[in-house]
């Protein structure tokens, strides 16, 4: 739909993907009501909650239906680098419970009120992580690679009403969900970075067009169909980036 009949919920809204898809929305003539753990900006409508608890996604489903939110924006989100070897359990944990388990349930919350909408859509921020397995990130392309699934399957299962599944696959992007661990990582592996601001504009034309998804930057959006079609006849193509994480202790590498 178009952004000035738009009614969005967004979380993630403080963040730094987050803030410049509001700003790039209300830009545009969208509504949005924002959602985030810490205290409000000042001035904006927002809801203060916590994703991964039960009592949040309640007061955040809560809150969109008075708002009367026709667009859904998942952009909460945690990150998780390094060899699965060195990542905590309680790391990984949070990292499938916000990434994967908190949009599931927050989207199950929604549609009811959603359906009742003339025209709805719920878009997911994904990542390229998730349709291309890297080295590093294994836990975090699995929290992703589930939303893409869900997504896919949910706008499948949705296809006859009024509510539209899409999802965004940012590729890395500057923002503080990445460390300088990343940055050196994507630099010793020639990875691009994009500014939020290119993220938010690609949201912006994907709920404006209505299309199932968008991937952003070349050539990430080609190699995501690439490693769609080929997938295991790419494993050469990773040597860069498993040589650049920690060594691997206690086993043999070669
Ligand atoms: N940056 C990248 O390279 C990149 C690339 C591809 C995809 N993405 C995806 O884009 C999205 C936004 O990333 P970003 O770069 O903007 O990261 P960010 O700056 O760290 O923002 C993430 C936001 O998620 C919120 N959040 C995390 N856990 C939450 C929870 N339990 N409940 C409520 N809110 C929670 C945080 O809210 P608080 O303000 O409360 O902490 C924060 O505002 C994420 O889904 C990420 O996976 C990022």
């Amino acid at each position: 739909m178009k952004a000035a009949a738009a009614r969005v919920l967004l979380t993630g809204a403080a963040g730094g993907i987050g803030q410049a898809m509001a700003a790039r929305l209300r830009a545009a003539g969208a509504q949005v009501l924002g959602v985030g753990r810490r205290p409000a900006p000042e001035g904006q409508p927002w809801v203060q909650a916590d994703l991964s608890t039960d009592d949040g996604r309640i007061a955040t489903a809560a809150a969109a239906a008075g708002f009367g939110a026709n667009v859904v924006v998942h952009a909460a989100g945690v990150p998780g680098f390094g060899r699965l070897a060195t990542l905590p359990a309680e790391q990984l944990d949070a990292i499938v419970a916000t990434n994967l388990v908190a949009p599931m349930l927050l989207t199950q919350a929604l549609l009811p009120a959603l359906l009742k909408q003339p025209r709805a859509q719920v878009g997911f921020v994904g990542s390229a992580l998730g349709r291309i397995g890297l080295p590093g990130f294994s836990v975090y392309g699995a929290s992703k690679a589930g939303l893409h699934g869900f997504a896919e399957a949910l706008r499948r299962e949705l296809a006859d009403t009024t509510v539209r599944v899409q999802i965004l696959g940012p590729r890395s992007t500057r923002t503080g969900f990445n460390d300088g661990a990343v940055e050196a990582y994507n630099r010793a592996t020639g990875t691009a970075m994009d500014a939020p601001e290119a993220v938010a504009a690609a949201l912006l034309a994907l709920i404006e067009s209505e299309a199932a998804e968008r991937f952003v930057g070349f050539p990430e959006r080609l190699a995501v169909r690439l490693n769609g079609v080929l997938g295991a006849g790419l494993d050469g193509s990773f040597t860069r980036h498993r040589r650049h994480l920690t060594p691997v202790t206690g086993g043999t590498t070669r």
